[in-house]
């Protein structure tokens, strides 16, 4: 708790220090992913993988229902309130994604997508090939925007979040016969990071020198996954556990190859398992009261249009003290204990 109250110090002494207002202390953020940070790229699809009626964004500064998969802000968005911006990154096919807002960085996330390209066409929801495809399209615009150098600075300065895996695991692979009869979790796992690896080679070789990949959470303590996985017990699904920490693990060797391979890439781990899993298991040492169903409906098996929406019956009054707001993601008051979590990391990315 101490190191944090530092951590946020020294945060806002640097932000202080880079002139009379206070800037942010990196140009831009930019974010691949799924629905832990798409902030409303899936607004735009044709899928049925969306957020953006109520009660989602219930809690969310004006309550609206921007495309978040939350009551409230994702870690992502908390992480860019610590580096000192004022609005967020924009999804980049929504239409305010142009002029000014593009010096801020942008969203490419896309719930349901996954390091596998196969999982995001299940559920037609964007790629990573294809958002790597748009950072560069991006890339263009900001330097018509911007002009060359400042492009360039925006784009080395810049914090780039990729957080993926977790549809690949539980909408995809635990699913899919064609995958878990086909591969072990072990080869799977192999494949999705040997895609980061490439992706993050293209990143760097497209200009980005400060990259962060999440870990996947602790899958098997996921409302949706203890209902569906969980054989009627209402514990964690150890298997799933273990798998992600299995991953986990092949994730963070192949960053510390990427950090060795490249000097001037500044890359690390966010590890979201170990303060998720915490949560979970003992919700009420940091004042949560419900930790094994999400607040939207029965909490058990809702996400999506069809199951987490206006008409959800038993929804919960206040998320506050809910470590899931719905069967698959964290709160926004879960996200806090995350971001938080993840400030000792990122403060090395960022300086
Ligand atoms: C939820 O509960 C918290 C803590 O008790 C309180 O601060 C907050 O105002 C409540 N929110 C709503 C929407 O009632």
């Amino acid at each position: 708790m101490e190191a944090r109250c530092l951590l946020l110090l020294a945060v806002l002494l640097l932000a202080g220090a880079h002139g009379g207002e206070a800037q942010p202390l990196v140009p831009g953020v930019f974010t691949f992913g799924d629905s832990s940070v798409d902030i409303g790229n899936n607004d735009y699809l044709h899928t049925l993988i969306k957020a953006d009626f109520p009660p989602y964004g219930r809690d969310f500064p004006n309550r609206v229902a921007t495309g978040r998969f939350c009551n409230g802000k994702l870690a992502t968005d908390i992480t860019a309130d610590t580096l000192g911006f004022t609005s967020y990154p924009p999804a980049y096919l929504s239409p305010q994604a142009s002029g000014k807002n593009l010096l801020i960085g942008a969203n490419f996330a896309s719930a349901g997508s996954g390091y596998y390209d196969h999982t995001a066409l299940m559920y037609h929801a964007i790629p990573f090939s294809q958002q790597l495809e748009y950072f560069r399209e991006y890339q263009s615009k900001l330097t018509a925007f911007a002009g060359s150098s400042q492009a360039k600075s925006i784009i080395s300065g810049s914090l780039y979040i990729v957080s993926f895996g977790a549809s690949d695991f539980v909408q995809n692979y635990y699913i899919n016969p064609l995958l878990f009869k086909t591969q072990t979790v072990d080869q799977f796992s192999d494949r999705l990071v040997s895609i980061f690896v490439n992706s993050a080679t293209q990143l760097y070789g497209m200009g980005a020198r400060r990259i962060a990949v999440t870990t996947l959470p602790p899958l098997g303590c996921l409302p949706a996954a203890i209902t569906l996985f969980g054989h009627g017990s209402t514990g964690c699904v150890s298997r799933l556990n273990s798998d992600s920490q299995r991953f986990n693990g092949k994730m963070s060797a192949a960053v510390s190859s990427l950090a060795k391979r490249y000097h001037d890439l500044k890359i690390a781990v966010f590890d979201i398992y170990t303060p998720l899993y915490s949560l979970v298991t003992s919700p009420g040492d940091q004042g949560f009261t419900e930790a094994k169903r999400g607040c939207c409906g029965t909490g058990k098996v809702e996400f999506t249009v069809f199951l987490c929406n206006p008409k959800s019956v038993g929804t919960c009054p206040n998320a506050t003290t809910y470590v899931f707001w719905d069967a698959v993601h964290p709160s926004e008051a879960a996200n806090q204990v995350i971001a938080d979590a993840l400030l000792v990391t990122g403060i090395d990315l960022v300086t």
